[in-house]
């Protein structure tokens, strides 16, 4: 049993070089897990393929890492595309977010920080409103995102939260860059680290 106050959580963006590491991820979850996270019993094949379509223009992905395992992910992915460069003020980009942390690191706070990481980036991003759909009976998503005043209504089979993100500002559009940049480097830093490790202690 994993102790609340025995790790670090590190939040950081997902870049193309992440993209074996986010799949591993998804391929962890359980079942049940996959279930509530895509509303059905996905799969390895899907998630394979679902993970080398999640590093798109439209799509913004964050890691959780805890001594450097990725042990949970959120996604914000839009159909159009999301670049803080292009004018944000003006733009209304309507995005899906999705959250997944494994098993045996829940209850700890980790889902929450995605949360305030996927909200931060919205507004940094120009997204105008995050749609997050989950199943009636996913009470634990249901209660992260009544935390964050999001309110639910029935939309057919699933519960459908939208959140208005705030408008940025310049000292939160800085902080959104220099934290992407320093992010890239250090994907492409345990990319290398991955290229090095050997296959029997990946899959460890
Ligand atoms: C939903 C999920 C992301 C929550 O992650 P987490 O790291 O356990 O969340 P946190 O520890 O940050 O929990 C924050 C708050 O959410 C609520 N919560 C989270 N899980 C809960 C559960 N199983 N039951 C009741 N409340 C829950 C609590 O209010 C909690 O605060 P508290 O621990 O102080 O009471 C995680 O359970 C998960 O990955 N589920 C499978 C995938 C999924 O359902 N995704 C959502 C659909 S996109």
């Amino acid at each position: 049993m994993i102790e609340r106050q025995s790790f670090n959580v590190e939040i950081r963006r997902l870049w193309p070089s992440d993209m074996e590491g986010f799949r591993d991820h998804l391929m962890r979850l359980d079942p049940r897990s996959r279930r509530e996270r895509f509303g059905g019993g996905m799969s390895d094949d899907f998630l394979v393929r679902y993970a080398e379509n999640c590093f798109g223009q439209g799509d913004l992905l964050y890691g959780a890492f805890v001594d450097g395992h990725m042990c949970g992910a959120a996604e914000l992915r839009s159909n159009k595309a999301i670049w803080s460069e292009q004018a944000p003020f003006d733009r209304h980009i309507h995005a899906e977010a999705a959250f997944s942390v494994e098993n045996e690191y829940r209850r700890r706070g980790i889902g929450e920080k995605l949360f305030k990481r996927i909200q931060r980036a919205a507004t940094n991003h120009g997204v105008e409103t995050i749609e997050i759909i989950c199943l009636p009976d996913n009470i634990g998503m249901q209660r992260l995102a009544q935390k964050f005043r999001t309110h639910f209504t029935f939309e057919e089979n699933a519960l459908t939260g939208r959140l208005t993100a705030r408008r940025p500002t310049p000292y939160s559009l800085v902080r959104e860059a220099s934290g992407d940049m320093l992010d890239f480097g250090a994907s492409l830093f345990d990319a290398q680290i991955r290229a090095l490790t050997p296959t029997e202690e990946k899959s460890a």
